[in-house]
């Protein structure tokens, strides 16, 4: 079959690596890709966006299958706009009522308080209704939760200590400080615990699969300190997400999710992404995405022994039926490479040299898969061209201490870290290094 990918980041590269293994693919287009998804496929320029662009292109290339990578597309519509235009096409990524779910905050909360979803407490507010808001937020106790209803490419989310401020931060966010996305504020009591992601690929009838959890880094300085960025890097298997743990997430939140979108009548077919926290032993839900994780997948996916072709191929037919989804014990980490300045402004354009350095000996695996993110290549020269700009994913070696086990899949990444070169390269040194003290009991 042939497949059109859509995106451009670090995860639709590590999706793509995934795609092209898969003995039922005869051709894999990536629109528009990046500097390094041309290794796995054809990079084609359209804008996921440009819906009748998308449907052109997937006629004349006779494309069998559409799988969104990331969540514009699906919160504008594409699944709705490809079941009316293209019946035919198999579509991974859920329709426009399902993408709510990511696209509305203030929905998702309803959502998860109808289906009895254990998450922070909450209310929602409107620049008519300010003054309940401050007065929710005096109910409340520091550190005081702000998010912008709609998307705001990650930068929704205020934490804020002070009364003060948040008050001031509410009056700004509803006064447009995100556009219309913040028009709607929701208000949530902070929960303190350790975050992990859990990915679910459902298929609309009440069939789905939990894949390998992971856990990411968000901010751009060591020790979590520092701005908000994509996401620096991710381990998986997370280990204080046991199978105890796991099970009362599959109870508690997977098998809820799933129904609940049946009885709203929503027919969801693609991933899931739970954002979690563990507060107490208790899994609770921070936010829901409606695609993989970024950059989570970059380890999720070397975890994946299965086709995964063959089974988004079961979610987007609406029949998962008891598809096995394999899972490799071994621990997968990333290290993400990015510009310097980043997540602030940061210079384009940065010759990338060294990666053929990790490229496996004849006959033998590589050690680190780099996941081109914001890479381009101008003339046979590979560039930088974001902020992200390469993820380093590497697998551990089969040891019985999870600790260890992790050391030895960074020592891989950070050995390729050192290889690869631009200017202005930055990365965090202590990726997983909070999962190892836990998991040694430090
Ligand atoms: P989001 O943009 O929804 O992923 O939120 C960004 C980050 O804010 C999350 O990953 C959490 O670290 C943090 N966060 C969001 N909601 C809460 C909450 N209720 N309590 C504590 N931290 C939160
Ligand atoms: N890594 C977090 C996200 O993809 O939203």
């Amino acid at each position: 079959m042939n497949l059109l990918l859509l995106g451009s980041g670090g995860r639709e590269s590590a999706l793509a690596w995934k795609i092209a293994q898969s003995p039922l693919v005869d051709q894999l287009f990536i629109a528009p890709g990046n500097g390094g998804t041309g290794a796995y496929g054809t990079n084609v320029a359209l804008s996921p966006l440009d819906f009748p662009a998308v449907g052109k292109f997937v006629t004349e290339n006779a494309v069998d299958m559409l799988v969104v990578g990331n969540e514009d597309p699906l919160v504008a519509g594409i699944t709705d706009y490809f079941r009316q235009a293209l019946p035919s096409l198999l579509v991974v990524g859920p329709e426009k009522a399902g993408a709510m779910l990511e696209g509305s905050k203030d929905f998702a909360k309803q959502f998860m308080v109808e289906n009895n979803i254990p998450t922070a407490r909450y209310r929602s507010f409107t620049l008519a209704d300010i003054e309940e808001g401050y007065r929710f937020l005096e109910s409340l106790k520091p550190p005081y939760v702000l998010k912008a209803d709609g998307l705001a490419a990650g930068k929704g989310v205020l934490i804020i200590d002070s009364i003060e401020e948040a008050k001031q931060e509410l009056k700004a966010m509803l006064s447009g400080m995100f556009g219309a996305s913040s028009a709607t504020v929701v208000i949530e009591e902070f929960l303190k615990g350790v975050e992990c992601s859990v990915f679910v690929l459902t298929d609309g009838h009440g069939g789905y699969r939990i894949l390998p959890v992971a856990k990411d880094y968000k901010r751009i300085g060591e020790g979590d300190t520092g701005l908000n960025t994509g996401g620096m890097g991710a381990v998986s298997p997370v280990p204080f997400a046991d199978e105890v743990f796991m099970h009362k997430v599959e109870e508690r939140i997977v098998q809820p999710t799933v129904n609940g979108l049946i009885a709203r009548g929503i027919d969801y077919r693609g991933f899931i992404f739970l954002g979690l926290i563990e507060v107490d032993g208790e899994p609770m839900v921070i936010e829901y995405n409606v695609r993989m994780g970024d950059p989570e997948t970059e380890v999720v996916m070397l975890r994946i022994e299965s086709d995964l072709v063959a089974l988004m191929k079961a979610a987007a037919e609406g029949n998962l039926g008891d598809m096995p989804m394999d899972i490799d014990p071994r621990t997968a980490v990333t290290v993400m490479l990015v510009s310097g300045g980043y997540p602030g402004s940061y210079p384009k354009g940065m010759e990338i040299t060294g990666l053929e350095a990790l490229l496996p000996a004849a006959g033998g695996k590589a050690e680190t898969i780099p996941f081109h993110a914001g890479t381009a290549l101008k003339d046979g020269r590979l560039l930088t061209s974001g902020g992200r700009v390469i993820a380093l994913s590497s697998y551990g070696d089969m040891l019985p201490d999870a600790a260890e086990a992790i050391a030895s899949a960074l020592s891989r990444s950070y050995d390729a870290a050192g290889k690869v070169c631009f200017d202005g390269k930055y990365f965090r040194r202590d990726i997983g290094r909070d999962l190892m003290a836990l998991a040694s009991g430090r």
